[in-house]
């Protein structure tokens, strides 16, 4: 029966253990710990460097953790080498083998362990099937698209029925239009199967679209761990928040009153905020689509209102960007297209803001974070 965070002890779901991964001084993997449900398909999200590799590295058996634990179906496996694991890996850079056909390079993990040839090639055949390159056995990988080499790249990591399924940036190399379509076929691709998968990617639109659940992580640790809405609406921090969606992220000074926290912005302005853990000098989160633009004769409608001036309007087809001043501070907002009501919307032009208490969101203040779009006009 699966555990209390649902990790099962029958071998298909993984937990990692305050994992560390030092190379000389530098500590790459600084105590990482989370769990992958059986079938699940968790994303590992973060900048440059963060140590995404580095984590699949060590699941796949390539590097060897100096701390901490890697748990599959019960048993501690971070001591055993790649190929007593039944881990199938897509790298960052996937090498397919230039010399084998297709069919050879889909072939490979099982002729290594040793499945007989009749088997062989209906395990290939089946694989190829499933990636939609039926067909295709007899090509030089050579002679393939980067969109196809990369189904065959997957084909050749679930031939031999892996348990988990680690997946290093396998898009990063194609086009926009080719990536969606093949972020789909993965999903697709991986539920069919129900394999248990982690999936590395740096593109939080990426992560969005095909996770059950996403780590983001900072500079060898992870920062928080959910589903793609909850680190939406309940970032723990402001690295989340600007790392998952646009936000605007404001300084202010945080009073908890009876009628819940005032968040006083550096212009004077002060914002009635979600409830608040925080006191203080602090930051203030609120999503440009919470913010409801309309024209300035417009009545309060909300915890918050305020008249602006319109700064900048982008026009972005779907969707339209307005940078608005606030009495000296900048807020981004965003207004569905098919919403927009009758709006002067020019730069110059003065309008009325309004928005909730419960969208706005108190974040303990960072140090070292770059300066938001947000952030005070002087
Ligand atoms: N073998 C190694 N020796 C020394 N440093 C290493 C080694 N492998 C990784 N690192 C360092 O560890 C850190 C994490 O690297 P890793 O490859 O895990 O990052 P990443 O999150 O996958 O980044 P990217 O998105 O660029 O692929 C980096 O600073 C990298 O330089
Ligand atoms: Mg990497």
């Amino acid at each position: 029966m699966p555990s209390a965070d649902n990790v099962s002890a029958d071998g298909a779901g993984l937990e990692v253990k305050a994992v560390v991964k030092r190379f000389g001084p530098f500590t790459a993997v600084d105590g990482v710990s989370f769990s992958v449900r059986r079938g699940e398909l968790v994303s590992l999200l973060g900048p440059s460097g963060c140590g995404k590799t580095t984590i699949l590295r060590m699941l796949g058996g390539l590097e060897y953790p100096d701390g901490g634990a890697i748990i599959l179906g019960g048993n501690s496996i971070e001591h055993l080498p790649p190929y007593r694991r039944n881990i199938g890996f897509v790298f960052q850079r996937y090498a397919l083998f230039p010399h084998m056909t297709v069919a050879g390079n889909i072939a490979y993990p099982l002729a290594k362990r040793g499945v007989a040839r009749n088997e062989r090639l209906e395990r290939v055949d089946r694989a190829l099937d499933l990636v939609g390159l039926s067909g295709f056995a007899d090509r030089n990988p050579t002679t393939l698209s980067g969109g196809q080499q990369q189904r065959v790249a997957l084909a050749r990591a679930i031939v031999f029925e892996p348990q988990v399924l680690l997946l290093d940036e396998p898009l990063g190399a194609l086009d926009k239009q080719l990536r969606d379509r093949m972020q789909f076929e993965v999903r697709r691709i991986q539920r069919t199967l129900g394999i248990t998968t982690i999936f590395v990617t740096h593109d939080q639109i990426e992560a969005m679209a095909i996770s059950d659940r996403i780590a983001i992580m900072k500079q060898g640790r992870i920062e928080q761990f959910g589903t793609a809405s909850e680190l939406y609406a309940r970032p723990a921090t402001e690295f989340v928040a600007s790392f998952i969606g646009e936000s605007n992220l404001l300084n202010c000074d945080v009073s908890n009153t009876a009628e819940g926290p005032i968040a006083k912005l550096a212009n004077g302005f002060a914002v009635r905020a979600a409830s608040a853990e925080v006191s203080g000098p602090a930051r203030l989160l609120l999503r440009p689509e919470c913010v409801e633009i309309s024209s300035s004769a417009a009545d309060v409608s909300n915890d918050n209102s305020a008249q602006a001036r319109v700064e900048e309007v982008v026009y972005l087809g779907e969707s339209t960007r307005v940078v608005v001043n606030l009495s000296g501070v900048r807020l981004m907002v965003r207004v569905t297209n098919n919403h927009l009501q009758r709006v002067d919307l020019r730069p110059g032009g003065d309008v009325r803001l309004n928005w909730r208490a419960s969208d706005t969101l108190i974040l303990p203040r960072e140090s070292g974070l770059a300066a938001q779009p947000g952030e005070a006009v002087t």
